[in-house]
């Protein structure tokens, strides 16, 4: 491999070659994420899954299953794609509000380790699936914890207007259901509070809920073997040659600091953007240079169909131009070639005077970048590249 690496930290030769748009994924940070995780958890009953809606391309997964995470999946696609990938049926969890009878019977003859349950009629689904199949199912309850994670509205999923988990108003009723359920073993309590959380307090309120749940079952005799508290920590759009990796230590010191596990409790995590999302880049190149009245663009040849973020969440990812530094700069709207308005990435972006040909790259797009890809448009889905020095 070549050591032609730019500022950034991009092998531009490797880069040069290839045809637009693709993603780069950098397999060294995604490496220094995982040692990093298990820095952290080890020596601590702590079990980290991988959400694989973050990123599914099997050499990710081949990288991430070496390091010995579980899989956090949310349909019987991931269920197959986890398992050929390296991932031990025993470490998966299956979340969703809306699991099919088909990826049911899936989980239970795979023998997955958990299903994430979210409502009483999926509750009795899951158990005459597993009584029908001669199994019986170990089961997470989702909770509902009506916490705010102070992120955007489509990513918060813990308040009581979601459609995800169980308020907790009616959890003694849906526990009392589970244990009375033949074929139904009830392993835990989950939770998920939302994705992009960058502040530790709504975790802080997490745990604090978490410890009061335990103290109320513990008074009526019920103790979980497992809790489960999602996924959701965030990464540094904003700087990601400063910060490719998120501060596990102070996440995972705000579980080690304020939940009371019980003894022989296991804590499980289900990370997906926070493992991925710093390892990949969307790699384009400019099409065109434009300038109406009052603006000018830089048209990609990468778009909303490649990377969906900014046009569905007025998400921010640094945008660098790769082949030219100068001195001279200008603002440009750096747009997609798509057919819809919202096909902006970045709206009066300062770049170094831009041309035709040059090399783009949209940052931290590692997690629901290429996992999002659409063909809209019949555009083809994104090729990628991996590197490792
Ligand atoms: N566990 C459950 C039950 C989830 O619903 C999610 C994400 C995760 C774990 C992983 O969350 P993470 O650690 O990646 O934040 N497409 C959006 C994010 C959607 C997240 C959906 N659920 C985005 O691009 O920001």
């Amino acid at each position: 491999m070549s050591n032609r690496l730019n500022r950034h930290g991009f092998e531009m030769d490797v880069i040069n070659q290839m045809e637009t748009p693709f993603y780069y994924y950098d397999l060294d940070i995604l490496h220094m994420t995982l040692e990093e995780i298990k820095r952290q958890t080890d020596n601590y009953p702590f079990i980290v899954h991988y959400a694989l809606k973050a990123n599914f391309n099997p050499q990710i997964l081949n990288e991430i299953a070496k390091y010995g995470l579980g899989a956090d999946l949310v349909s019987g696609g991931e269920i197959k794609q986890a398992s050929e990938h390296g991932f031990k049926p025993g470490d998966m969890t299956f979340s969703g509000v809306g699991k099919t009878d088909w990826e049911i019977r899936l989980g239970l003859e795979r023998g997955i380790g958990f299903f994430n349950v979210e409502s009483v009629p999926e509750l009795d689904v899951i158990n005459q699936l597993a009584g029908e199949a001669g199994k019986t199912a170990r089961i997470a309850l989702r909770v509902n914890p009506d916490i705010d994670a102070h992120t955007h509205k489509y990513i918060t999923t813990g308040t009581a207007d979601n459609k995800f988990g169980i308020n907790i108003e009616i959890l003694d009723q849906v526990i009392r259901r589970a244990q009375e359920l033949p074929n139904i073993h009830l392993s835990g309590l989950h939770f998920h509070i939302g994705s992009q959380i960058t502040l530790m307090r709504p975790y802080v309120m997490l745990c604090e809920t978490i410890n009061g749940l335990l103290d109320h079952y513990e008074q009526q005799g019920i103790n979980f073997e497992m809790i489960n508290v999602g996924g959701g920590l965030g990464i540094d759009y904003e700087n990601p040659d400063e910060h490719p990796i998120p501060d596990f230590k102070q996440y995972f010191d705000t579980f080690k600091n304020h939940l009371k596990l019980r003894p022989d409790q296991h804590l499980h995590f289900e990370l997906g953007r926070a493992i991925v999302g710093g390892c990949g880049s969307l790699i384009s190149r400019v099409v065109y240079v434009k300038e109406n009245r009052n603006k000018k663009f830089v048209i990609l040849d990468a778009g909303m169909t490649d990377l969906i973020r900014p046009a569905l969440y007025q998400a921010n990812h640094v945008v660098q131009n790769l082949t030219s530094s100068g001195q001279d700069t200008a603002t440009y709207d750096v747009v997609g070639p798509v057919c819809e308005s919202s096909d902006v990435f970045a709206h009066d972006c300062l770049l170094p005077a831009t041309r035709r040909g040059d090399v783009i790259a949209i940052r931290s797009a590692g997690a629901y970048g290429e996992s999002m890809a659409s063909n809209y448009n019949m555009r083809p889905h994104p090729k990628s590249t991996f590197i490792s020095r």
